[in-house]
This record gives structure tokens, sequence and C-alpha cells, in this order.
């Protein structure tokens, strides 16, 4: 099968479109054709191996040799241990190792795995899993958003951020968006109530303070984020650099105790059951997955290239010939 495959960190430059071997299901495992793959800042990480994080997998060199999180497609063959699909399903969802989406099959284990509602193109399912987990997660589940409350999302005009500000204006909160010049109306557009130039002002220091603040790209101090959250309020780290995930995990608990307000990381939980949710409110017409633009498979650089230097306004879709 064809794949985009990379042998060393590094820039868009080291990915190639190879020709490699079809993986073959594990047990708990179903073969998928990939119709539809999406980018996430992820694979960006995975790519240049910065932060350092992203070389969990492989310190000096890339183990996993095809990047690529999200994707959607039919299923082709099921392992003899999976359940709830068949050959010939229509699903979306995540790779467990956050890699092996970018090519024309990928083996995914059926728990971060959803059927694919028939009014939904394979694109805009491909769209959904990573982001709207952490959005998710972030504004609901560990958020526990309510109505009324002030939401600001740092990172807000990328994956993540388009359908966080949907997910909190959909609990009645008053949402600020933070992110660079070129996506303020944009964040306007999807129902930001606030929208702040990054470039320009840090929301760490401008005097507001609010109940809820997901963040998806934390570079400051954990006490930077601590004056900016009202008595009680709580902070979700998504991803950022190594010192402030160290800060968070040294500090979070000592800033609990002393003053009540929660910094904390975010840690992903990877469940089919938010996949089902979040197609639902799709469905409804409540969230609309936000493809910002498409490439071909051949083009996975150029499109890692778009999202790397930060023009992505929403999702950037993979889309197989
Ligand atoms: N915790 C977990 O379990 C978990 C699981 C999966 C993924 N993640 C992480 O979650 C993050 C998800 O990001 P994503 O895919 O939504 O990223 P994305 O689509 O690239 O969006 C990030 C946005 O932040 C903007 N930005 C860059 N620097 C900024 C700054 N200093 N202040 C405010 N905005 C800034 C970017 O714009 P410009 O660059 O154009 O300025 C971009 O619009 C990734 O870091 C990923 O590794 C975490």
């Amino acid at each position: 099968m064809k794949a985009i495959v990379y042998h060393e960190y590094g820039s868009p430059d080291v990915l190639k479109l190879e020709e490699v071997q079809k993986p073959t299901p594990a047990d708990n495992q179903l073969l998928i054709k990939v119709y539809a793959a999406s980018l996430n800042r992820s694979d960006w990480e995975g790519l240049t191996g910065k932060p350092l994080y992203a070389r969990i997998g492989g310190l000096i060199k890339p183990n996993n040799k095809i990047l690529g999180s999200d994707s959607a497609g039919i299923v082709e063959a099921v392992g003899k241990d999976v359940k709830q699909f068949k050959p010939g399903d229509e699903v979306f969802g995540l790779m467990l190792n956050y890699g092996g989406g970018f090519a024309e099959y990928a083996c995914k284990s059926e728990k971060a795995l959803a059927l694919k509602p028939a009014g939904m193109t394979f694109e805009q399912a491909a769209a959904i899993p990573q982001a709207a987990f952490i959005a998710l997660q972030g504004i609901r589940e560990k958020g526990q958003v309510q109505a009324g409350q002030k939401v600001l999302i740092n990172g807000a005009g990328g994956g993540a951020g388009t359908f966080a500000i949907q997910l909190a204006k959909l609990a009645g909160a008053e949402v600020t968006g933070v992110d660079n010049a070129e996506k303020l109306d944009f964040m306007r557009s999807l129902g930001a109530d606030h929208v702040i130039d990054y470039t320009k002002e840090d929301f760490t220091k401008n005097g507001h303070q609010y109940d809820l603040i997901l963040d998806v790209i934390a570079d400051r101090s954990v006490f930077a984020y601590q004056r900016a959250l009202k008595p009680n309020g709580s902070y979700f780290m998504a991803g950022g650099s190594v010192a402030t995930i160290f800060q968070m995990l040294l500090l979070g608990p000592w800033i609990k105790r002393t003053t009540g307000k929660i910094i904390r990381l975010l840690l992903v939980q990877t469940d089919s059951k938010d996949l089902v949710y979040i197609t639902e409110l799709i469905e409804s017409g409540k969230v609309v997955p936000v493809i910002d633009r498409r490439y071909t498979l051949s083009e996975t650089a150029e499109a890692l290239r778009y999202l790397g230097e930060g023009h992505a306004k929403g999702k950037v879709v993979i889309i197989m010939k």
C-alpha cells in the first residue's frame, strides 16, 4: 500500500510517499481502507520531535514510521476478538498510538472507533476524533462547564479549539478565544464572545479571570495561569512545553491546597462513547466540524507545513484518491 513515511525527525521535507507492507490486524483490531485522514498538532509534534514528549516512541529516530492519528474509512477485515464491527461498516476513529493513519490502510482497535453516520462524509468524520476528544473532555467532562461561566480557550482557532468554542457556547458559557491575528474573525464566527491575539496581548496579564481555561498550547508558568483563574476556577493543559508540564505536576497539587484553584494536565481518554456523543451533536446541527483545507495523500508534507506554520483554521484533511 502507499503511505507517507518518515525515518528521522525534521521538517515536512523528511516525509516521503512510499510503498510499504499492508498491515495485518491483530485479534482485537480491524483493517480499515482509509478514505480520509485528518491532521492534528500531535502529527506536527511527532514529525519535528518537539516538544520532547513527542519522542516517547523513539528518542533519536521515530519508531512508528507513519504519522496520522485520525481517519475514516470502510472496514475490510476484523480480528477474531472484534465484537462491534464487521467488514463493510463505515467507521471513523483514532489510532491509539497516534500513528499509522496517513496510509491507504490502517489497523485500529475498536476502543476509539465508531460507526460513521450515513449523512456524514468521510472527510467530516476524519476531522472529528482527537480534536473532539480534547474539547469534550476539557470543556464538559473534566471542565464541567456551566451556563454563565467565563471560559477561555488558548489556541482556539486550531483543531481542538474549534470544537471547544462550540461546546462551551452550547453549554451557555461566555467564551474568550485566544489565537493569532489571522484567526480572530474565524473564532468569532464559531461563537466566541471575545477574542485575543496572543501576539499582542497576554491573557494572564490583562486583569481578567476565568472559571475555566482549556489550553492546547501552554508555555507559561503555573503562577501565570493561577492569576488568570477565578477563585475555585480550573485550568486544563492539553498540550504545550515540557517545562510547563513538570511545573504543573510539581506545583499543581500545592496550588489546589493553598488557593482552591485546579491547575492540571488533561490526560485525554480515548473512548468511543465520546465519538458517538459528538456525532449526535453534529447530526443535530449543534456542532460543526470545520475543515479549512483538503489535500491528497501525496500532498501530506504540504498539508503539515500549512498546519505547522500556523495557518490552519480548524482542521486540515487528507483525502485518499
Ligand atoms: N493531553 C493529552 O492526552 C493529549 C492527547 C492528544 C493530543 N494532545 C495535544 O493537544 C494539542 C492539540 O492541539 P490542536 O491539534 O488543537 O492544535 P492546532 O490545531 O495546531 O491548534 C493550535 C492553535 O494554537 C495556536 N497557537 C500557537 N501558539 C499559540 C500561543 N502561544 N497562544 C495561543 N495560541 C497559539 C496555533 O496558531 P499559530 O501556530 O498559527 O499561531 C493554532 O491555531 C497538541 O499539543 C497535542 O499534542 C494532548
